[in-house]
């Protein structure tokens, strides 16, 4: 599956509030260290109703939930592995 990869952060305020941002920072310069920009979307989302859980990500149609900067990097990795 290497194209078609999507991945939607939740941009709401709970997301937000529980650190979405410095995901998104990472996320965007994971993807241009890995030279895959051109292979995964990445977009913003709007509230995913796991509020509670958040940060959130939704891969390929998936949730995943506490996505915490000391997170992420593992979650791209396992979740990337197949494309890079
Ligand atoms: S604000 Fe992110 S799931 Fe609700």
């Amino acid at each position: 599956m290497a194209q078609g990869t999507e991945m939607h952060i939740c941009l709401g305020s709970s997301c937000f509030s529980r650190g979405n941002k410095e995901v998104v920072n990472f996320i965007r310069d994971y993807l241009k260290r890995n030279h895959l920009e051109d292979k995964v979307v990445f977009k913003g989302a709007r509230c995913m109703g796991h509020c509670s859980n958040g940060p959130n990500l939704l891969i390929n149609g998936s949730i995943t939930e506490e996505v915490t900067l000391a997170r992420i990097e593992n979650i791209l990795e396992k979740e990337l592995s197949k494309i890079k």
